[in-house]
């Protein structure tokens, strides 16, 4: 069992920050006026294939769960990386990833996008067979290959690691561990069952802006009253809501309920989660697992969304639904509901998004000023220079490090 911060002091303590959130007339004394962000960062193409190549590729993403994964043989192909990867359960039941790229001319060795292999993934194009692990068993028509090294000829992979149930790739095979780059932020998830959470539903669809106007949404509240009127304003004191900014990029914002007694009705009757705190049950944690998982945590279930950048102007979009087993057969038919609840809030947040593309392309964009409340944008997009290397990002783009006093 992996370590928990979020113990009785710590739930203390973030609650009497959302106390103190509602009392403030300013920002806290001393907090520094944020630089604008360049508005370039949204909308220069040499900056989104610098960012693409040097964060997005190397940094750690989530990308299944691992009942999309169910037995030996099965698995995915995952497209949010630098090339078509491959992510299948072994023989031994492990998972791995591996670039679906056949070793001989370059076919792609999966040609559908989820499946389950037979003894061996065969390449459709002249027939090389790899196993379940990735490596090379058998090369057709052997006599004309009489000196190749299977051994050195396998799929060349891709780092694959499990938090929880949720499996992440990684394209930097000198990367940190999974577990040290989310150190900073499962410490405060670590309590919840996340080996035994279930995959409930996930869509995926494409979003005609790019990625980072979609994340930056998901990184305040200061768009509830306006976006979400309806839905998340009504539940959630944006009044309250404390920013908790951590290293590598993470973060959360924990917005209380109006009331205290308030309980999500389209949830009554739905198990709960082992060990619930009051956080989850009272505030809406929402984390980033940086670069681009929204975890906002309910009791009986977890709603995510994830983000990926496609082109400049693309983004791939996921909704992906968590929660207790519910043992065998369907899921309770309360979910069609809730799910279709979160998608309406999900069409809120995403209707500014691609109208959004041409105005930030706009020579009217000249920077992004971000207000106090805004500052876990701020955090990110300090994150994305710090893994570039802040002497590689063109001067005129670059956002100064002002917040590294207030990570905790
Ligand atoms: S490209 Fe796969 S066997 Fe030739
Ligand atoms: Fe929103």
């Amino acid at each position: 069992m992996m370590t928990s911060g979020l113990d009785a002091s710590t739930v203390t303590e973030w609650e009497a920050r959302v106390a103190t959130e509602r009392k403030r007339t300013g920002r806290p004394q001393g907090f520094p006026e944020l630089p604008d962000i360049p508005g370039g960062r949204y909308n220069d193409r040499a900056f989104f294939d610098l960012e693409r190549r040097e964060m997005w590729q190397r940094c750690w993403l989530y990308a299944a769960h691992v009942d999309q994964l169910p037995e030996p043989g099965s698995f995915i192909v995952w497209h949010h990386g630098s090339a078509p990867i491959l992510i299948i359960r072994g023989d031994d039941g492990e998972i791995r990833a591996f670039y679906n790229t056949c070793r001989h001319r370059g076919a792609p060795v999966a040609r559908s996008d989820s499946g389950r292999a037979g003894a061996a993934l065969v390449c459709g194009y002249h027939g090389w067979s790899y196993d379940r692990q990735g490596g090379l068993r058998a090369v057709s028509e052997q006599r004309d290959w009489q000196d190749i090294d299977p051994s050195c000829r396998g799929l060349v992979g891709v780092r694959c690691e499990r938090y929880g149930n949720w499996i992440f790739v990684c394209e930097d095979l000198q990367a940190e561990p999974l577990q040290d780059f989310l150190a900073p932020i499962s410490r405060y998830l670590n309590h919840l069952p996340l080996e035994t959470l279930r995959l409930v539903d996930r869509r995926e669809f494409t979003v005609q802006s790019n990625v980072k106007v979609l994340i930056d949404n998901f990184l305040e509240a200061y768009h509830f009253k306006l976006l979400h009127g309806g839905t998340t304003d009504r539940i959630f004191d944006n009044s309250g809501t404390s920013v908790h900014l951590w290293g590598n990029g993470h973060s959360m914002m924990l917005s209380p309920n109006r009331r205290d007694d308030w309980v999500d009705p389209g949830t009554i009757g739905m198990p709960e989660m082992a060990n619930c705190t009051n956080i989850e049950r009272n505030f809406n944690p929402s984390y980033n697992l940086f670069p681009n998982l929204i975890v906002p945590i309910a009791p009986s279930g977890i709603p995510c969304v994830a983000m990926w950048p496609k082109t400049l102007r693309t983004s791939a979009m996921e909704v992906l639904w968590f929660a207790p087993d519910w043992g065998d057969g369907p899921r309770d038919p309360l979910w069609d509901k809730r799910i279709a609840n979160f998608d309406r809030i999900v069409d809120e947040d995403i209707q500014f998004a691609e109208p959004m593309q041409a105005s930030v392309e706009s020579p009217g964009l000249r920077s992004i000023p971000l207000s106090y409340q805004e500052r876990r944008i701020y955090h990110w997009h300090v994150e994305v220079d710090r893994r570039i290397g802040p002497a590689r990002v063109p001067t005129h783009l670059r956002v100064a490090d002002e917040l590294g006093a207030y990570v905790e």
